[in-house]
């Protein structure tokens, strides 16, 4: 569910677009409550306006690490609307019922953040639309109807076999864990995943963190992917992690900058988003990437500040985790498969003298879908899952 905000905004540090949005310990409550997609409505205090609706990426985190003093509660927002002219809050306050003095009405305004009803929320936008919007492409109605529609979307994977049993695709706007042991096809399934979408006109991401760009491409072609043409039409971005990893220089356009910090991979990753429109991200795989940090609940942390940076950004995801042998959970740090809005098991079983593949939807939010094990074949065209249903 979308929740609706009003945050309050001081006319000498506003900044439109993209941003991280930074509070004192007073607003921590209302910002742990933030969900990514959520929508805000900016008010600019001082000239009693509203200047513009924003939409969450990133839910709540702590950070102190920046310049400013006492203001380490943080979410990430991006812009969806800005009106031509801002409006004006006093002309308005007699319809919005969170407004409930209407004499004294800038009493309702005097919190950094909080939560309006979405009748409210609507009633502004709509006064916003009803003025020009600046923004070109975002700026209508359409847009609007877009980020609605994209709630309800499903986004066919492209793996035959696989859409039909999870209503025709993943949900949109989500992110999946794909999860299994080595050689088990998580790889070809992202990848698979990706192609998809980039020849109906979704350009994606990979962030490689265990191979190299040059060892995917030349995977890939085996199954007739050009992922190099991909590239050079800027459909395709490689995010080369494998090299910068192990200290060596990347030729890659697309890296993640050393030190490894999380606050480097968020910001890389949400950049690389915006600069090719990517609507599909595949981070493959997880495990790789906790290598670089202390402990086991800062790898946590980044699971749940990447997750809720995909979530919040117009892309379906797939991240990629490894199963640990005779371990407990089935992923490896324990926290992703609650946090996943769906996951896929991918395993290679030995029956007799022969391996087969099976996979089998764990979870998947929003979806009807049975618990079964469905074989799968790797081909030369790539994952294929067949309908034979194999009772668990
Ligand atoms: N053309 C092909 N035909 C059939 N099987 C193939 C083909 N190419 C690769 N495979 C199989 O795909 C498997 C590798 O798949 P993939 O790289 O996606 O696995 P993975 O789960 O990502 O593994 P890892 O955990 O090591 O990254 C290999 O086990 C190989 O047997
Ligand atoms: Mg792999």
């Amino acid at each position: 569910m979308v929740n609706h905000w009003m945050l309050v905004v001081d006319p000498e540090t506003y900044k439109p677009g993209g941003r991280v949005v930074g509070l004192s310990e007073r607003w921590k409550e209302s910002l742990l409550k933030v969900e990514p997609g959520d929508l805000i409505v900016t008010y600019m205090a001082k000239r009693s306006e509203f200047v513009d609706i924003s939409k969450v990426v990133e839910g709540y985190h702590f950070d102190d690490s920046g310049k400013e003093n006492g203001q380490p509660h943080k979410i990430r927002i991006t812009e969806v609307f800005v009106p031509e002219e801002p409006i004006d809050a006093a002309e308005l306050v007699s319809s919005l019922r969170f407004v409930t003095n209407k004499e004294k009405w800038y009493v309702h305004f005097n919190k950094a953040m909080q939560e309006i009803p979405s009748e409210d929320f609507e009633f502004i936008w709509n006064k916003m639309e009803h003025r020009k919007g600046i923004m070109g492409y975002r700026s209508n109605a359409k847009r609007r109807e877009q980020i609605e529609r994209q709630l309800k979307k499903r986004v066919p994977t492209g793996v035959p076999g696989l859409d039909e049993i999870i209503e025709g695709g993943l949900p949109s706007n989500s992110s999946i864990l794909v999860t299994g042991g080595p050689g088990s096809g998580k790889t070809i399934l992202c990848m698979q995943f990706l192609i998809h979408g980039i020849k109906n006109g979704e350009p994606g991401i990979i962030i490689s963190m265990d191979e190299r760009p040059e060892d995917l491409r030349r995977e890939a072609l085996k199954f007739g992917w050009d992922l190099t043409k991909y590239e050079d039409e800027g459909m395709l971005a490689i995010v080369d992690v494998s090299y910068p990893r192990s200290g060596l220089p990347s030729k890659e356009k697309y890296k993640m900058s050393m030190p490894f910090t999380l606050d480097s991979i968020v910001t890389t990753t949400f950049d690389i988003i915006n600069d090719i429109g990517a609507k599909r991200v595949v981070l493959d795989s997880l495990p790789a990437f906790g290598l670089h940090f202390e402990d086991e609940s800062e790898v946590r942390i980044a699971i749940h500040r990447l997750n809720n940076l995909l979530l919040g950004s117009d892309c379906t995801s797939i991240i990629t985790s490894e199963i640990i042998p005779g371990h407990e959970g089935i992923s490896r740090f324990g926290v992703e498969e609650f946090i996943s809005r769906g996951i896929i098991l991918m395993e290679l079983l030995k029956e007799g003298n022969e391996f087969t593949r099976r996979m089998t939807i764990l979870k998947m939010r929003e979806t009807n879908y049975k618990l079964r094990m469905y074989k799968f074949k790797i081909t030369n065209k790539g994952i294929k899952v067949l309908p034979t249903e194999v009772r668990i």
